[in-house]
């Protein structure tokens, strides 16, 4: 195993909950309540495709202009940086760091392809930039998870080839993303109707030696 590919909200921190009141909010102001269930299905979905999604859920998918999606698109972001604004060390899930540590001391590169432009700005606020070799731009991806894209630009970013990298996800599109590229899955508390080739419950149990003996057995 070459690479470790991670996914970022809901795998390196609990951002998830800030984009949900985020998007309550935004939704319903314009009319459309939103509960934790559909929220599900906003998971690793980019930031115009969850609108598209909450538009629709509302009934008011042809209500609003492209510049009126952008524009509501643009208030959730602003609501959401507040709520991320105060994010410290502090907030980088159980597990994580010690295990980004433990990846780097064996000399195994360290990826991120989140579908989030915040991205890079959580991860200074978590101090852990300086353990990635390659971050994915999502601006740049044609296709948003579950399309492989994501996760084959962040190998190929590496020089790697998928087979030799794993890839860690929350989402159900996320680990669709990564089975489909090619990468060995990690699924973080995922639904059982996806299939994970490791399945953790969480953070916690990441470790090298769990991950390696997982991923040999699979080869
Ligand atoms: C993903 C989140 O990581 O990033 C989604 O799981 C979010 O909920 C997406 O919509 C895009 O994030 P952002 O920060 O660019 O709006
Ligand atoms: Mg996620």
């Amino acid at each position: 195993m070459k690479a470790v590919i991670f996914d970022l909200d809901g795998v390196i921190t609990d951002t998830a909950k800030y984009h949900f009141q985020a998007w309550k909010t935004l939704a319903s102001a314009i009319g459309i309540q939103i509960d934790e269930t559909f929220n599900e299905q906003l998971k690793g979905i980019s930031r115009m495709d969850s609108l598209e999604r909450i538009l629709k859920f509302g009934g008011r998918t042809t209500d609003f202009s492209n510049e009126e999606k952008n524009r509501l698109a643009e208030c959730k972001n602003e609501d959401y940086r507040k709520l991320i604004a105060s994010m410290t060390p502090d907030d980088v899930l159980p597990g994580i760091q010690k295990f980004l540590s433990e990846l780097k001391e064996a000399g195994i590169k360290i990826g991120l392809a989140s579908a989030s432009k915040n991205g890079p700005f959580i991860l200074d606020a978590l101090k852990i930039t300086h353990f990635f070799d390659t971050i994915v731009d999502p601006a740049k991806l044609k296709k948003g998870k579950p399309d492989p894209e994501i996760f084959a630009t962040a190998t190929a970013q590496l020089n790697l080839q998928p087979y030799n990298c794993a890839g860690i996800e929350d989402a159900v599109a996320g680990i669709q993303s990564i089975n489909e590229a090619g990468l060995f899955s990690v699924g973080v508390g995922v639904p059982d109707e996806v299939h994970a080739d490791w399945r953790i419950n969480s953070t916690e149990a990441l470790t090298l030696s769990g991950l390696k003996k997982h991923f040999k057995k699979k080869i």
